[in-house]
């Protein structure tokens, strides 16, 4: 097992969902945090409580993924205070909208583009070069199941998600001959915000996602991410798709 006590995790979309819960996971095993969202309240409050739980070292940063200047001062920042992140978590994303493809609303295409794809990029590219200078480092990418097969109105998300798998292959073969690792964590149906925001806020939707079945949780995520970040360091897990038991792939479901 290679520990991650001590070192330094930086984790994109802290503020809820997976972000947060992996946050809290590598914290309790010891990691030091950076933790990056645009909602500073619930980042000094997540900030406040894993110090005071775990006394770990957190640092915030409050901005969006998809502004690269904000994403570059970050690693400036971090190189200022001698610190390069072990382990790069780029886990901020989302959906916006569930529509047919000639429907669908401009601005939520450009949000998920930008954010999924765009800001993943920004991010890779502020950190990654200073773990190819070390020689260390693990990168992971919170892809979908999403990025596997296509559902009818998923198109522009679906797009964003086959895009992670393809940049995370592409990180594996670009750092072939370092030391870094790569991996894309996959997951199908998670009961998260991530409803509420694909559905613009409208409960009745986004509650309707999870009926029926046992969604998988954010902390199950965690573990597995806390899994993949802790395999021996010449163990890289380049890909791992997983589902609730109720849900097979797309279209099989078990629900009830
Ligand atoms: N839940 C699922 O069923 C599911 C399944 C497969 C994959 N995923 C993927 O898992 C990842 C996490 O989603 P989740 O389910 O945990 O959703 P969530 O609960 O909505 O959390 C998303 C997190 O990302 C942050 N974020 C969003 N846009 C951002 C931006 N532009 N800049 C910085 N932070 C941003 C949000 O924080 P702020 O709003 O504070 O910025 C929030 O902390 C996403 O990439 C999603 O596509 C989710």
């Amino acid at each position: 097992m290679n520990s991650i006590r001590g070192k330094w995790a930086l984790i994109t979309g802290t503020t809820s969902g997976f972000g947060k819960a992996i946050a809290d996971t590598f914290a309790q095993n010891g990691c030091n945090i950076i933790m990056v969202a645009r909602r500073a309240e619930k980042l000094e409050a997540l900030e406040h409580i894993l110090k005071e739980k775990y006394g770990v070292q957190v640092l915030s940063y409050c901005f969006d993924v998809r502004n690269l200047n904000q994403c570059i001062e970050m690693a400036n920042d971090l190189s200022e205070r001698e610190i390069v992140p072990d382990i790069l978590v780029n886990n901020a994303g989302l959906a916006s909208g569930k529509d047919k493809i000639y429907e669908g609303l401009i601005g939520d295409w450009e949000k998920m583009i930008d954010t999924n794809i765009k800001g993943l990029l920004y991010m890779t590219r502020s950190i990654l070069p200073k773990m190819v200078e070390r020689n260390e480092g693990h990168v992971i990418n919170i892809g979908s199941i999403a990025g596997h097969q296509v559902y009818p109105e998923g198109n522009v998300y679906n797009a964003t998600k086959f895009a992670v798998k393809a940049l995370n292959e592409a990180m594996n073969l670009d750092l072939a001959g370092t030391n870094i690792r790569c991996c894309s964590i996959d997951p199908g149906a998670a009961e998260t915000e991530f409803s509420m925001v694909r559905f613009h806020g409208d409960e009745q939707k986004a509650t309707k996602v999870y009926e029926g079945y046992q969604p998988l949780q954010a902390e199950d995520i965690a573990d597995i991410v806390y899994y993949v970040a802790t395999a021996p360091v010449h163990v890289n897990i380049t890909n791992l798709v997983v589902y609730p038991t109720a849900q097979r792939n797309v279209y099989v479901w078990d629900k009830k």
